[in-house]
């Protein structure tokens, strides 16, 4: 089938990180200039191939506002009041990185992570966010000391409004926290999961897996269509995530279960949920293990609906389940805009 072409190509990431650095990427003009006062902090994107240098990015055509008027105005705050930007090479410096979620329902969530804790600098940059900014309606901050600026194993400091901004999939409403994983492109995840339902063909009475569920997205997105789905996923918060979000959407026929999905789907869960009628699988990019599809051909699911942010390992994954399964029909759907990357959905029939 065509590919599902995205009708906004611009401003269609919900989420973005802006990392901040003393080593600005500088054009050829500035590298040859005789003058002495460059600005060589930088509040952007990463130069690709150059771990150290960032683009500072003055607007940013991948998220909608207030994402550029927030991070040109913490710029400008962080550069009028001497903070010190991040040194990439050697490790130092206040300010590293800045996280902001833009939801679909119009609510922003602002992370900002600081190099080391001087809470006066800190404090006054939150409360400027807080005073002169669009509205923020939920602003987290984290001192991260380590190396690296992953912050997803560290504990993260609420400062005002709101612990979770809310944004809406379908009829769905979902709860989002500074560490939940969501589509990054909600409007074309609406067009992706209209695309499982349009393949899975519900008639209302399915036992539905939902493998890889995240928070429970695509589950929580059919539960009105089928009898009951059962979702898996090893992220244990994102769980907590899922059950959050079907109690506040008044949805009872969906349930979830943390662990690998290599662990938890056996013969024993199988004979507890039933054997499902419909399996969607939505793997990270290294595809299913291949305990798992071994697996998926013992359950032997009358349908798969197989979706793929890695056309490579999905390609690998779909041999493997070619002794019982033949694809029926393959959608690529175009959720990145100006990327190569696209989430590739197909329906298997058991032979
Ligand atoms: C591509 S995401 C899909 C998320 C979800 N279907 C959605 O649309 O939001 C893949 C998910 O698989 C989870 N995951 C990765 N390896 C896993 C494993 N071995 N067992 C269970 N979940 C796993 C990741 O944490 C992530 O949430």
């Amino acid at each position: 089938m065509p590919i599902f072409p995205a009708e906004t190509p611009f401003f269609y990431r919900n989420k973005l990180e802006f990392t901040f650095s003393n080593k600005r990427w500088l054009t050829q003009d500035e590298v040859t200039s005789e003058d002495q006062d460059i600005q060589r902090n930088a509040l952007g994107f990463h130069k690709p191939g150059l771990f150290d240098k960032i683009i500072d990015i003055e607007f940013c055509h991948l998220q909608a506002e207030p994402s550029n008027i927030i991070r040109n105005k913490v710029r400008e705050y962080c550069l009028a009041n001497d903070y010190d930007f991040y040194d990439l090479r050697n490790h130092g410096g206040l300010m590293r990185s800045m996280m902001v979620k833009v939801s679909s329902l119009g609510e922003v969530m602002v992370l900002i992570q600081f190099g080391r804790n001087d809470e006066q600098k800190i404090l006054d940059l939150l409360n400027f966010m807080v005073a002169d900014l669009p509205k923020i309606n939920s602003l987290y901050y984290v001192v991260n000391t380590k190396a690296n600026d992953y912050f997803y194993d560290l504990e993260l400091t609420h400062f005002h409004g709101e612990p979770h901004i809310m944004d809406k999939l379908g009829e769905v409403v979902f709860k989002i926290g500074p560490k939940s994983f969501f589509q990054t492109n909600t409007k074309q995840a609406n067009n992706l999961f209209d695309t499982v339902v349009d393949f899975a063909e519900f008639q209302g009475n399915e036992i539905v897996y939902d493998l890889y569920t995240g928070l429970g997205s695509i589950a929580l997105y059919i539960a009105s269509k089928v009898k009951s789905v059962v979702g898996i996923e090893e992220i244990e918060a994102a769980i907590q995530d899922a059950n959050i979000n079907a109690a506040n959407n008044n949805i009872t026929n969906a349930e979830f279960y943390a662990g690998d999905v290599k662990n938890i789907l056996t013969p024993e869960f199988a004979l507890k949920h039933g054997r499902p009628d419909i399996l969607i699988t939505d793997p990270p990019r290294a595809g299913m293990h291949e305990q798992v599809t071994q697996y998926l051909l013992d359950l032997a699911a009358p349908k798969i609906v197989y979706v793929s942010c890695n056309p490579a390992t999905q390609a690998r994954d779909l041999q493997l389940l070619s002794p019982k399964y033949r694809v029926l029909k393959s959608r690529a759907v175009d959720m990145f805009p100006h990327t190569h990357h696209i989430e590739n959905v197909v329906l298997l029939a058991l032979k």
